[in-house]
């Protein structure tokens, strides 16, 4: 029996390898997508950890409990009275599995329409394909489809998995994974969080403003690190005051399961020990590229030494006609970042030279106040010795952002001393992810601070802090 014969074959159906199909598809391809991830029914649930246990389900629990945060402690504001506010988990969580479930068959239909053949089951390398495909390689499909297909080109989209603590593994009951942290069934009266980063400070916002308790624990002496350190600032006075309680500085000495329950044992930042004893514990603390079941060896594909599919700037990996996008290699762990990179090389195995800008590729996390940036830091400026002005304003000062009774926060500009070019922006405050996309467009188009400032802004919006803030770096802001 000859095997189906494919010009690109996609392992993984994620933001970065349904995308990946769907463009080589769009450039005259042949493509086949193979994804394993399936619903609770068995069936196919394409879009990966992004749609099944990342991205959209974590924004739909945080709209849901916004939503509950807002009636509980702003409509009163609005004149807006209620009594007897409850919330009703069960429905919350029922209408987050539809969203995701909207979207595993938007892919699905996407795919077909693009005439993307999908196998439901797990993709593995079998071996290098014989002269009939000349560069190319046999895959063995086994699951729900059960065949072997031969593919000149093959794309690795594998994704990542939650990355496990030392002696605390995963029982998604007591101790979750951002799987568990997204599936709980009530309200936890004490929720432990370790790791401050993105995971562990969206999902211990939902279950805060559903009334958990929550303490996170986490490693790093300063908060955010990676985030413009002004900014990291805003925002933890903002949490702290929200009541989430940040310890910093800590190391975890043992995690151990309780008759109820989870205790963590700890040193804090001054070295005494402390045991923080919570229903609930979430460890969020990174995650680690996903190559099981790839069979790598049989074809001698290129791992490095943190277990990442090494690849070069184009996404090659070490075998010929092999690629690899994502969360499997390295730089940031986003689904947009995933996205560009399937649309890269799709492109590049057509032929054309795309280009992928790491310094444009925007940040945000989805906390109340949002947080959102791209590009450099004031602590990476002063590190690489650069010259820059900076300028800010704060949404206190912004007309829309009283109306909406949401003033926290502030939005950053940094530019080059010299040119005015834009090299970083940087917002806490409402609406962050949305506004971001003017800096990522100005920085795309290397822009100055000045090009935004002399730009026409509707009034009243909460985009008018941005061109006030980029008038700030020239010292003539107009409404502060
Ligand atoms: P994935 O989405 O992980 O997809 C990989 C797919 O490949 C999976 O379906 C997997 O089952 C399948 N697979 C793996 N091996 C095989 C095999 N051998 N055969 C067949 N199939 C296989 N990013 C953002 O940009 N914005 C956000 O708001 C955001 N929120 C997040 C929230 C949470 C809680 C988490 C955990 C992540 C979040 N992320 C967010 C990160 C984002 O989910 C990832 O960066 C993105 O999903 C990576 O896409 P990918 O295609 O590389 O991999
Ligand atoms: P993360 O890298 O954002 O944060 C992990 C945190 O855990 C760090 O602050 C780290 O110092 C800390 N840590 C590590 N080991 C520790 C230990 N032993 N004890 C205490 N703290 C420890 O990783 P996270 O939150 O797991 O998320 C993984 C990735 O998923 C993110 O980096 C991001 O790329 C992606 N993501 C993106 C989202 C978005 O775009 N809005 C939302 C959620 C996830």
């Amino acid at each position: 029996m000859s095997n189906k014969q494919f010009d690109v074959i996609v392992i993984g159906g994620g933001p970065g390898g349904y995308i990946a199909a769907i463009r080589a598809a769009q450039l005259g391809f042949s493509v086949a997508c193979i994804d394993e991830w399936k619903n609770d029914k068995g069936g196919p649930a394409p879009g990966g950890t992004c749609t099944n246990v990342g991205c959209i389900p974590s924004k739909a629990l945080l709209q849901s409990s916004e939503h509950f945060d807002q009636a509980g402690h702003h409509f009163a504001d609005h004149g807006i009275g209620l009594s007897n506010l409850t919330m009703d988990i069960a429905k919350m969580q029922g209408r987050k599995d539809t969203v995701v479930k909207q979207n595993n068959d938007g892919i699905l239909y996407l795919l077909k329409k693009n005439k993307v053949s999908f196998f439901h089951g797990r993709g593995s390398f079998v071996k290098p394909a014989n002269a009939a495909v000349e560069g190319g390689y046999e895959i063995a499909v086994t699951g729900n489809a059960n065949e072997n297909l031969t593919g000149k080109h093959i794309v690795l989209a594998t994704g990542s998995n939650a990355r496990v603590l030392p002696g605390a593994p995963f029982d998604e009951e007591i101790i979750l994974s951002n799987d568990g942290a997204l599936k709980m069934s009530a309200v936890p009266a004490k929720l432990g969080v370790i790791g401050s980063g993105v995971i562990g400070l969206e999902m211990g916002s939902v279950w805060r403003r559903l009334g958990a308790d929550v303490t996170v624990l986490e490693a790093l002496p300063t908060f955010l690190g990676a985030v413009d350190e002004q900014i990291a600032k805003e925002a933890h006075k903002a949490f702290t005051k929200q009541g989430l309680k940040i310890n910093l500085g800590v190391k975890i000495s043992e995690v151990k399961k309780a008759k109820k329950g989870v205790s963590v044992a700890y040193t804090d930042a001054k070295g005494e020990a402390q045991t923080l004893s919570v229903d609930k514990l979430i460890i969020s603390i990174g995650r680690t590229a996903n190559t099981i079941g790839l069979n790598a060896e049989a074809v001698g594909l290129k791992l490095d030494e943190r277990g990442t599919i090494a690849v070069d700037d184009h996404c090659k990996t070490n075998l010929p006609n092999v690629w690899a996008i994502g969360d499997a290699v390295r730089g940031p762990m986003l689904a947009h970042k995933a996205e560009e990179e399937g649309v890269a090389v799709a492109e590049r195995i057509a032929g054309q030279h795309p280009h992928v800008n790491f310094n444009t590729v925007p940040w945000v996390i989805y906390t109340a106040p949002e947080i959102a940036w791209v590009g450099q830091t004031e602590q990476q400026l002063k590190l690489e010795g650069r010259a820059y002005k900076a300028g800010t304003f704060p949404f206190m000062a912004n007309g829309r952002a009283r109306a909406l009774g949401d003033t926290t926060g502030m939005v950053k500009f940094l530019a080059d001393a010299k040119t005015d070019e834009i090299l970083g922006v940087h917002i806490v405050g409402p609406q962050a992810s949305e506004l971001i996309a003017e800096a990522v467009v100005a920085m795309e188009f290397k822009a100055s601070a000045e090009d935004i400032a002399r730009i026409c802004h509707a009034h009243p919006s909460l985009s008018e802090a941005t061109k006030e803030a980029a008038l700030a770096v020239d010292k003539r802001s107009l409404n502060f």
